[in-house]
């Protein structure tokens, strides 16, 4: 949302008329606490991209291919932020969205092949600064709407001036085909008119299993050729 230059000079003078300079205090005292938890939650991402990075690079090195294709980093949005700790009725604080939500920080990388997605993932969690927290494998076991990813919810520490804080980043992987039905899934689920009717979740998930031969005779093709 913008804010042009006359509502921000609205907005200011409505707040300051009916808030004290305590409470003002207060929030800016707030804000920047907040500022500085999501600055904590991007060096984390920047971690583990890096990571990925010195992988996608050594692989290269030794089968001169890249296993990665692209990667994508996310931090929620304060609004998002928001509305998932109320809709879990959970406490609204700084160390209840830190204790509580695993995907402030996320890393999508999508890769070449379906073998890539585990040895990649398998490499990283061998790394022995990083903590698995959780995994969920919907390549093995996809959603019911076709949905398929490996998520892992994992910890990193980030090393600061003077201290070093563990962190949780969601990292998603999944291979192009599995993005692409993903990304095009995404956007027609968030579309504001309309609702999916039973065909078009049926039609949505043959997509699915489509992409997911696709990637098999990849798999199969790349089989061959080895
Ligand atoms: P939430 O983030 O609260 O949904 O937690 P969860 O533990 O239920 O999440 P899960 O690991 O199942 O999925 C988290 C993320 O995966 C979502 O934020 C999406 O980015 C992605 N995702 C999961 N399911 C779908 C799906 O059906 N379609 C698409 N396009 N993305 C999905
Ligand atoms: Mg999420």
């Amino acid at each position: 949302m913008n804010i042009s230059e006359q509502e921000n000079e609205t907005i200011k003078t409505r707040i300051l008329s009916v808030v004290d300079d305590r409470t003002i205090d207060w929030m800016e005292k707030k804000s920047i606490e907040f500022s500085r938890l999501m600055a904590y939650y991007r060096c984390a991402m920047m971690e583990i991209e890096t990571k990925f990075n010195v992988l996608n690079e050594e692989y290269s090195l030794e089968f001169d291919r890249n296993p990665i294709n692209s990667i994508k980093t996310r931090l929620k949005n304060p609004r998002s932020i928001k509305e998932k700790i109320e809709r879990r009725g959970l406490p609204v604080s700084l160390s209840s969205i830190e204790e509580n939500l695993n995907d402030i920080a996320g890393v999508r990388v999508i890769c070449s092949f379906v073998e890539d997605v585990y040895a990649l993932s398998e490499t990283l969690l061998k790394q022995d600064d990083i903590t698995l927290i959780k995994k969920k494998d919907y390549i093995a076991s996809p959603k019911k709407n076709g949905y398929r990813s490996l998520h892992m919810i994992l910890a990193i520490p980030i090393f600061l001036a003077h201290e070093k804080r563990i962190m949780k980043v969601e990292v998603q992987l999944r291979t192009i085909a599995m993005d692409f039905w993903a990304s095009l899934e995404h956007q027609l689920r968030y579309k504001k008119d309309g609702e999916f009717t039973t065909e078009m979740m049926e039609e949505l998930y043959q997509c699915a299993e489509l992409s997911a031969e696709l990637d098999q005779r990849m798999d199969a093709l790349r089989e061959k050729l080895r």
